[in-house]
């Protein structure tokens, strides 16, 4: 890319997006056609650049001028989800959609997740992948020709740069270990480890099946394939857990880890293992306020040591995952695999409104309806205006970064950040007191509002249902389901 033309590019995306909501747009709809001619080349440009471009590449509500642009100049931008539904037992806290496998069907389970991705991304016509992010259930107990293949499909449909990211979710045993390399050359080149803890009793509370030293083994060995692109899931509020050990571990932690953190706090999920335990009384998590102030201790600890937190639960050095922030942004994704979920506009068959789909849960299942007719898709929820922004709101008030007035405009053009949000009492008094921000750059939490989001949660989602209902016409789209 010359030097001049890519300095320019940005502006010519602005001036593209604004084109595109003036009168004579079939004439820019005509330019788009001509610069067909050049789409691929003109593709992997946009990518390069997308990442400061992104909300213009990624337009959801798509109106038909909107989509005629896209599918002809070959702009739609898509992440990829794929789901391996297969564990080698059941973690006690665990309510993910995760299955024992009984006989080995890698290879048919293989063919099929081919298969899905090829119907998926062909329904949604995109031509650039930016991300594909392989997690479960336990993908590192998936063969690398499974990985490979998979990222095959995907270059068959899309283009998938090498700049890609490329990411697989790893339980740190010693198997897992010894496949990364494979899985390095199978195209993978992200790698999120779940560490979960450092402490083996809590290891073994929790019914991991690895000990902290494989953990740290597995991290290093990730660290030297993937230097600077590696993520360790931790989870607090475990039980029996202290403030003082959760400070101890934080420095082991900071000790080994390479640039990215995921913390999350431990859940008791109903019909989980954990739940029975503390229900009959048998375990005990920390009190509310004790985890609350491990969260604070994390958050100022990995401050300290130059972790940016981009989100309520993750962390980096210059290393913020593209994927899931793709989640977060509201931009448009598709699911492949048992229960795996996605976001997009089925524009290849002429759908112009993005949905929520589902895949079938139970893999022997979904396989026989992928092989039957393609894919697995269970359940599609058309995401009509007020369904759309509500994700938006709730998925980007989780970044610290929170929601810009040009991105919720790319969602909702005719009802602002201000005027949707402003007149509120409830929301004045959250803006008031410092929890939450609206200003010249958009909506977000404060430093300390973001630890009490999910409370402030509610109120800004009614203010939002109410503006809607109040200032916009009537949607027509307004979640039909399949
Ligand atoms: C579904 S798991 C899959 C990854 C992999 N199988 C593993 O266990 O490492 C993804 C992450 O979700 C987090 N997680 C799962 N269950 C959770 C729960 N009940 N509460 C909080 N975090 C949880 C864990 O940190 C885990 O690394
Ligand atoms: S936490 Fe991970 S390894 Fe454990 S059961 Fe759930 S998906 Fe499987």
């Amino acid at each position: 890319m010359g030097v001049g033309f890519g300095a320019l590019l940005p502006q010519f995306l602005d001036l593209l997006f604004d084109l595109l909501h003036q009168p004579f747009h079939s004439l820019l709809l005509l330019s788009l056609s001509l610069l067909n001619c050049v789409n691929h080349s003109f593709v992997i440009l946009l990518h390069s650049l997308h990442q400061g471009r992104e909300d213009f590449l990624a337009l959801s509500d798509l109106s038909e001028i909107q989509r005629q642009v896209m599918v002809v100049s070959g702009m739609a931008l898509l992440s990829s989800y794929v789901m391996w539904p297969y564990c080698l037992r059941r973690c006690t806290y665990c309510n993910f959609n995760k299955y024992i496998p009984g006989e080995n069907n890698d290879l048919t389970m293989t063919e099929c997740l081919q298969r899905e991705t090829d119907t998926l991304l062909q329904l949604s016509q995109v031509s650039c992948i930016t991300s594909v992010f392989f997690g479960g259930g336990t993908p590192s107990l998936a063969p690398a020709s499974t990985v490979a293949a998979v990222l095959q499909t995907v270059s068959s449909r899309a283009h998938l740069s090498g700049e890609a990211e490329v990411t697989l979710e790893v339980n740190p045993t010693p198997a897992g270990k010894s496949r990364l390399a494979d899985y390095r050359r199978a195209g993978v080149n992200r790698f999120s480890i779940g560490v979960q803890s450092l402490q083996d009793e809590d290891l073994k509370t929790l019914g991991r099946d690895h000990s902290s030293r494989q953990a740290l083994q597995t991290v290093e060995e990730a660290r030297r394939l993937c230097p600077g692109r590696v993520s360790l899931d931790v989870m607090f509020g475990r039980p029996g857990q202290s403030a003082a050990s959760w400070e101890r571990e934080l420095r082991e932690l900071l000790r080994v880890c390479d640039d990215h953190v995921s913390l999350y706090q431990l859940t008791v999920e109903r019909g989980t293992q954990l739940f029975k335990q503390v229900q009959r009384g048998e375990v005990a998590v920390p009190a509310e306020d004790a985890i609350a102030e491990m969260y604070r201790c994390a958050r100022r600890t990995l401050r300290q040591h130059g972790f940016l937190q981009y989100e309520v639960s993750n962390f980096a050095r210059n290393a913020v995952s593209h994927h899931n922030t793709s989640y977060w942004k509201g931009r448009q994704y598709i699911g492949v695999g048992p229960g795996a979920h996605g976001r997009f506009a089925p524009l290849g068959e002429g759908g112009v409104v993005r949905e929520a789909r589902t895949q079938t849960l139970e893999p022997d299942v979904w396989m026989r309806e992928v092989q039957q007719r393609g894919h697995g898709t269970r359940r599609r929820i058309q995401l009509g205006r007020r369904e759309l922004l509500e994700e938006v709101l709730v998925m980007g008030m989780r970044m610290t970064g929170g929601i810009n007035h040009k991105h919720w405009a790319m969602f909702s053009p005719r009802l602002g950040l201000r005027e949707a949000f402003g007149s509120s009492s409830e929301v004045q008094e959250l803006l008031q007191d410092g929890r939450l921000i609206l200003d010249d750059r958009g909506l977000r939490c404060s430093w300390d509002g973001l630890v009490v989001l999910d409370s402030m949660l509610p109120a800004l989602l009614v203010e939002l249902e109410r503006q809607i209902g109040q200032r916009l016409p009537r949607d027509p789209h307004a979640g039909q389901t399949e």
